[in-house]
């Protein structure tokens, strides 16, 4: 990926720009608009949730044929709702990955198509750099440093965030993601797709405590994650309980043996690293019982808690035109890659900026 636009020279004020976001790495469509100094205009978003739920799960192929179903009509929708058109961007910013390869290049065409058209510049987007600085949008006082709980369907990661583009992997899950366990323990319990949110209403309703269940790779000061023992030990569980009724309470004590783990390894992520500003993003971050218990544990810790709306948490566009107007001095003139897989360390600091 080489940088071969100017910036710099070509906006007479970066201050006053106009960039429109693009995301389409699995299973949501959206497009948003966000100006570097009036901050977020609008987002038109689409989920493929129900086109999904006879399968139990993204269908790849399925994916990227929606997105390019939907996104015309979603830029028409945000173009309806903010007032603003084409001729009114600046730059275009789509997810460069990670994600599914072909739900990808959906976005990353349209991109580049509305780029080359309108003589635009381009500015790839790491999808989890997005979700990292999300809460930025609701919270203009969250600031570097801070440790950061990536909690998505595809992902479970806690990330020391030092300065825009420089992020430090502190662990990730070395088997399932947390919301891939809540989804395939949610299956287990015989919920639609997708589980997590179900298996929270679910456990809403029951008591834990009354079934034993790992609280995985806590033995040792490690921040690595591991939750597919978790979703083995519900199904024994479950072997032995025949009643539904029982239910409500297994959902209980699995929601709670996740919360307590991240809640675990995020003090040690916070005492690790001597930062005092935690925030959560993804999917899972919705879930109430976490957010309560990392709110509880940050005031425990005397540490600033920062959560994002719960439309911020999940995939959006707002997150990618709000990493694009940081990253305007990355643009490119054309060209639009994607990468299925990119690590966050791999990421720096926008070109020309100050070294934190
Ligand atoms: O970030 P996201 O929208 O999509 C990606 O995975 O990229 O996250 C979706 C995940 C799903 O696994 C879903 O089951 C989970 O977040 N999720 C929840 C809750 N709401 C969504 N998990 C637990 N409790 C919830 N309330
Ligand atoms: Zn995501």
């Amino acid at each position: 990926m080489r940088p071969v636009f100017d910036w710099a020279n070509s906006l007479a004020d970066a201050r006053n720009a106009l960039v429109l976001g693009i995301e389409s790495s699995c299973d949501e469509t959206a497009v948003a608009l966000y100006h570097t100094t009036d901050g977020l205009l609008g987002e038109a978003l689409h989920s493929q949730i129900d086109l999904h739920a006879a399968y139990g799960g993204v269908v790849p192929e399925l994916a990227s044929r929606d997105h390019v179903r939907r996104l015309p009509g979603l830029l028409a929708e945000l173009s309806h709702k903010t007032g603003r058109t084409l001729a009114d961007v600046d730059a275009v910013a789509y997810t460069a990955g990670p994600g599914l390869v072909g739900a990808l290049l959906a976005g990353a065409s349209l991109a580049a198509g509305l780029a080359q058209g309108a003589d635009l510049p381009l500015i790839p987007v790491h999808h989890m750099e997005g979700h990292l600085l999300a809460p930025m949008l609701s919270e203009p006082e969250l600031d570097f440093p801070f440790v950061a709980l990536l909690v998505s369907g595809g992902h479970t990661m806690l990330v020391a965030c030092h300065a825009l583009g420089r992020y430090e992997l502190l662990g990730q899950s070395l088997d399932d993601a947390a919301g891939e366990a809540f989804d395939k323990t949610a299956q287990l319990l015989g919920l639609d797709y997708p589980g997590g949110p179900a298996l929270a209403r679910l456990a809403a309703q029951g008591t834990p405590g009354r079934f034993t269940l790992p609280r995985p790779l806590t033995r040792q000061r490690g921040l690595d994650f591991s939750f597919s023992g978790l979703k083995t030990a519900v199904a024994n569980q479950l072997a032995k309980v025949s009643d539904v009724q029982d239910h409500p309470d297994l959902a209980a004590d699995f929601e709670l043996a996740v919360v307590e783990t991240l809640s675990t390894k995020c003090r040690w992520a916070l005492e690790a690293t001597g930062m005092s500003r935690l925030l959560i993003a993804g999917g899972v971050a919705a879930n109430t019982r976490l957010r309560a218990a990392l709110q509880a544990l940050c005031e425990a810790q005397g540490a600033h808690f920062f959560v994002p709306s719960a439309a911020l948490c999940t995939d959006n566009a707002s997150m990618i035109a709000h990493v694009g107007a940081l990253r305007l001095a990355d643009a490119q003139r054309s060209g639009a890659p994607v990468r299925a897989r990119w690590p966050l360390s791999e990421l720096s600091a926008p070109r020309g900026a100050a070294h934190a």
